[in-house]
């Protein structure tokens, strides 16, 4: 049975379907601080259809409760923790730096020593391209030097520091994923990305271009890129979902000990030319307000996700933006939770 944290979440649930349905049973540990109960079920009524599924089972809690974990652990055969759960809005980070300490760095250190003490030995780590900050070099690559501008990107980078010491001291094999933004839904458009406080870019403007957001800004139209707004790596959320596969069955095979991999489409993508995706896809016009740069918001995020299609074999299958809105929109239209 495979353990994930954060499988009530945006990319969390698509990973649970990833992984059932390649027919291994899965116990999602999540307490919903920022998932959805909903998701869980729309994952069961998923994976009904789908022959061949794993079981799927529900626990509620935090990743860092030590005795629960030890609990799961000694219910169930866990094989390998896949360990999505965390706080991840930049901004917050910045005012509220102990909750994000917290959750995503201490919680983790519990859940990794509960892993030590059960002996279970196989670990993917949600990690980000936050984690880099601003690039010295595009497209980035994993050995880019990690210099992070937020408490987010530090809560997530301590942990990438933690793993090698884990894996020397108690043989922990880890794959730790920088994803850069995930983006899109299901094709099913039964799970999508539902956040309480909306952040992300796409949302937004889908949101917005549904009447269901009021104006959105656009925060600097002076970078120097060629329509002047940032450039940003969208990755489709079912990509990034297949990645965890192939790093959970590369880990399980002994294939991999301990590997850091990129995620992302190698393409970049304008705020502007986001906008007139959803824009095509609506069919309207949107107007939004041109706001000042966000301090620490670099000019262009660009991956190379050349080692993991290399070595995991990942290919995305998804990398053109029109598709990557045309999901998120299917979903957003669909959407009953
Ligand atoms: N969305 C992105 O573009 C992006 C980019 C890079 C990295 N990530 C990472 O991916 C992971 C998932 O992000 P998401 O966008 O799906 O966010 P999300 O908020 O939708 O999912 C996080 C899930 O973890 C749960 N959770 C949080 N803290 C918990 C705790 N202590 N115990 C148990 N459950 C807890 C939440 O309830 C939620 O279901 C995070 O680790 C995030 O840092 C996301």
């Amino acid at each position: 049975m495979i353990l994930i944290t954060g499988g009530a979440g945006y990319i969390g649930s698509h990973v649970v379907k990833e992984i059932a349905q390649a027919g291994y049973d899965v116990i999602i540990l999540d307490n919903f601080s920022t998932g959805n109960r909903a998701a869980v079920d729309a994952l069961h009524t998923l994976l009904k259809a789908i022959p061949g599924s794993g079981r799927i089972e529900l626990a509620v809690g935090d990743c860092g409760d030590e005795t629960l974990l030890d609990s799961i652990c000694q219910q169930h055969h866990i094989e390998a923790v896949v360990h999505l759960a965390a706080f991840s809005e930049v901004g917050e980070s910045m005012q509220d730096a102990a909750k994000y300490f917290t959750n995503n760095t201490a919680q983790t250190i519990y859940l990794l020593n509960s892993m030590k003490r059960n002996r279970v030995n196989h670990l993917v780590f949600s990690s980000t391209a936050a984690v880099y900050g601003q690039p010295l070099q595009t497209p980035i690559t994993e050995d880019h030097p990690l210099r992070p501008t937020n408490v987010y990107g530090m809560s997530k980078m301590m942990i990438e520091f933690m793993l090698p010491r884990y894996r020397a001291n108690y043989g922990l094999n880890y794959v730790s994923l920088r994803y850069f933004n995930a983006a899109g839904a299901d094709n099913s458009a039964l799970i999508g990305e539902k956040h309480r406080q909306e952040s992300h870019l796409i949302p937004l403007v889908i949101l917005r271009a549904m009447n269901k957001k009021s104006q959105f800004t656009v925060f600097g139209d002076d970078y120097d890129t060629p329509d002047g707004t940032c450039l940003r790596d969208y990755i489709h959320v079912s990509d990034l979902a297949q990645a965890h596969l192939l790093a959970l069955q590369a880990l399980l095979k002994g294939n991999i000990t301990e590997r850091v991999y990129n995620l992302g489409n190698g393409r970049p993508h304008s705020v502007r030319e986001v906008i007139a995706a959803v824009e095509a896809i609506s069919g309207r016009q949107l107007e939004y307000d041109i706001g000042p740069r966000r301090p620490g918001d670099p000019s262009i995020l660009l991956a190379s996700s050349q080692r993991a299609m290399d070595e995991l074999g990942w290919q995305p299958q998804y990398p053109q933006l029109q598709d990557i809105v045309a999901s998120a929109w299917k979903w957003h239209q669909s959407e009953n939770w």
